[in-house]
C-alpha cells in the first residue's frame, strides 16, 4: 500500500487531556501503530538536560533531536540503550520539552522521524500538531480538550498513584503556563486543525472517549 494511502488518525490536545490514553487504546482496538510525538520532544529535552546543553541554543538542540537514538519497544521507551520510560515523564522534562518545542529547527529535526511511523495497517498519532502540520491529510482528526481543573485533577492522580508527591496549586499553575506556551508559540501552535472533531473529555471516561473516536472512524470507513 503506498504510504499516502495508509490511514492515519490524529489526536491532538493540551497536556493531560487524556489524549495519550485515548490514542493508545484506539490504536490497540484497530491494530494500528501508535506515535507518541510528545515523547520525541521529551527525549530531546532529557538528552539536553543530561548533556547540559544550553536550552537557548536552537542549533545544538536541533542536532540532538536529529540524532536521537531511540526506540519504542512495547510500552518501553529506550534512549541510547537505556530505558527512560519513567524518566521522560518527570515534570522538569515536560516543561523543558514544551520550551524547546518552540524552536522551528527542533520541530523540523523531528519531522522525518514522526512521518516514519506511518506504516500499514494504520497509525494513531498523538500530539499537538499531528493534524495541522505532520499529517494534514489524515482522514480523521480529533482534538481532545478538557477543563484545566479536570486536567490538573488527572495529573494529580497520576502522580500520586506513582508515589510522587504533588501539589494541586503548583500543577494548575504549571498546566496554565504550558498551555500558554503551547498555544501562543508562533510555529505549530496548539489549535484544533481544520476539519477536526473537537471532543471535551472533562466529564467523560477514557473508554467513552475511545468509543466516540472509533465511531467517527467507523463513519468514514463505511
Ligand atoms: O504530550 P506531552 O506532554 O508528552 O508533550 C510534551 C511537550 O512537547 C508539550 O508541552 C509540547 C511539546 N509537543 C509539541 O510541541 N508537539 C507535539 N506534537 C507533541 C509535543
Amino acid at each position: 500500500m503506498p504510504t499516502s494511502q495508509i490511514p492515519v488518525i490524529t489526536i491532538d490536545g493540551p497536556t493531560a487531556s487524556g489524549k495519550g490514553t485515548v490514542a493508545h487504546r484506539v490504536a490497540d482496538k484497530l491494530g494500528f501503530h501508535y506515535l507518541d510525538s510528545g515523547a520525541l520532544y521529551r527525549l530531546t529535552a532529557l538528552s539536553a538536560l543530561r548533556r547540559q546543553t544550553d536550552l537557548a541554543d536552537e542549533h545544538a538542540l536541533a542536532k540532538l533531536a536529529e540524532h536521537l537514538h531511540c526506540s519504542f519497544q512495547g510500552g518501553d521507551i529506550i534512549l541510547s540503550h537505556e530505558n527512560v520510560t519513567d524518566a521522560i515523564r518527570a515534570e522538569e522534562v515536560g516543561n523543558t520539552a514544551s520550551k524547546i518545542a518552540t524552536f522551528p529547527a527542533v520541530r523540523h529535526a523531528l519531522t522525518g522521524l514522526q512521518l516514519s511511523f506511518r506504516k500499514a495497517p494504520g497509525l494513531v498519532a498523538d500530539g499537538r500538531d499531528m493534524g495541522s502540520v505532520i499529517f494534514p491529510h489524515a482522514p480523521l482528526k480529533v482534538f481532545l480538550t478538557a477543563s484545566v481543573a479536570a486536567r490538573a485533577g488527572r495529573r494529580y492522580k497520576q502522580l500520586i498513584d506513582k508515589g510522587i508527591s504533588a501539589n494541586m496549586e503548583d500543577l494548575l499553575m504549571d498546566l496554565q503556563a504550558r498551555d500558554d506556551r503551547d498555544t501562543k508559540r508562533t510555529i505549530a501552535p496548539l489549535v484544533p486543525p481544520e476539519g477536526a472533531h473537537v471532543l471535551d473529555t472533562s466529564e467523560m471516561t477514557a473508554d467513552e472517549a475511545v468509543d466516540q473516536v472509533l465511531q467517527w472512524y467507523a463513519g468514514i470507513t463505511k
